[in-house]
């Protein structure tokens, strides 16, 4: 496994491979990898000749109090589970490599990204948006991978991909959860035990919203309105959103007619954990 720390050095292998005529996947995580993560990295490895990987905590994505500086940064214990995946390259620059001084050009984000995480974490999208195009550039490969696990992210990503002709095919990886549901994310980390129970609250409520659309209700404010008071009762300290809205576009819908998507952020002691779950009508 190639571990590389400069732009230069990681276009140069990637570019390398594709030449050749080889499918290379590209997976981009800000580390602290778990479950979920392999599993993109599992996908890639299982379509594409070469994976490759990029670690970075990327701060254009952090707002001014979020965890940013607290995020966790195991580089030792991620590139032994990706050298133990057979993982060809990883990618792990420093901050000034990828925002060297006089830094200024972000990229735009999509209209898909201005509810649910988009009010609540101004400028985030134009983080996500801004790395993941840069990565992109640096790893031209032919696949890149993104989990369902962030939801909104995956819609923004594609959007931008088709809005820019970025000539890299996009493939979203269902969530991995842990076996009583909670969905595996580099945050659970902060939670204490009791938090780790309490965070149970998110998919509880997904699966009651999955639920109560399959027993026919169709009213969405109803169902959102339960699904916030479950979150409260089984532990979530605050509520930023819980809603069911368009698969496709995220907007907002009142009755349900087709497949929705239920999105959760809620804080859990002092962790901000999401969720989401595609809910199809069954017939
Ligand atoms: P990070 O949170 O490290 O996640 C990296 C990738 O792993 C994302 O595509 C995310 O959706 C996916 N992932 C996380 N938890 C998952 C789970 N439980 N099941 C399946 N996939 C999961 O998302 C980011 O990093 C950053 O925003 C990034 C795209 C790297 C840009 O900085």
């Amino acid at each position: 496994m190639k571990i590389v720390e400069t732009p230069d050095s990681a276009y140069a292998h990637i570019n390398g491979w594709r030449c050749e005529g080889f499918k290379v996947g590209l997976v981009p995580t800000m580390g602290a990898l778990h479950a979920g993560h392999l599993s993109l990295v599992e996908r890639s490895r299982s379509e594409c000749d070469y994976t490759a990987v990029s670690i970075f905590v990327n701060p254009t994505q952090f707002g001014p109090h979020e965890d940013f500086s607290k995020y966790p940064r195991t580089l030792e214990d991620d590139l032994r589970q990706l050298s133990n995946l057979d993982v060809d390259l990883v990618f792990a620059p420093q901050n000034t490599s990828l925002y060297p001084d006089g830094f200024s050009c972000f990229v735009g984000t999509p209209k898909v990204a201005q509810p649910l995480e988009g009010i609540h974490r101004h400028d985030h999208f134009a983080g996500v948006t801004t790395i993941v195009l840069k990565l992109m550039n640096i790893m031209p490969a032919n696949v890149a991978y993104f989990g369902m696990k962030d939801y909104q992210q995956l819609a923004v990503i594609r959007r931008m991909v088709e809005d820019l002709n970025v000539p890299i095919q996009v493939a979203g990886c269902p969530t991995v959860r842990e076996s009583d549901g909670l969905a595996m994310s580099s945050r659970n980390r902060y939670l204490s035990p009791e938090g780790r129970q309490k965070a149970l609250c998110l998919s509880k409520a997904l699966n009651f919203a999955a639920d109560a659309i399959a027993s026919g209700q169709t009213a969405v404010s109803e169902i959102e309105a339960s699904m916030q008071k479950l979150l409260v009762e089984n532990g979530a300290d605050s509520i930023d959103y819980a809603r069911i809205v368009d698969p496709d576009w995220l907007t907002d819908i009142s009755t349900i007619t087709g497949p929705v998507v239920a999105l959760i952020a809620a804080h859990v002691e002092k962790t901000r954990l999401i969720d989401n779950r595609v809910i199809e009508l069954e017939n």
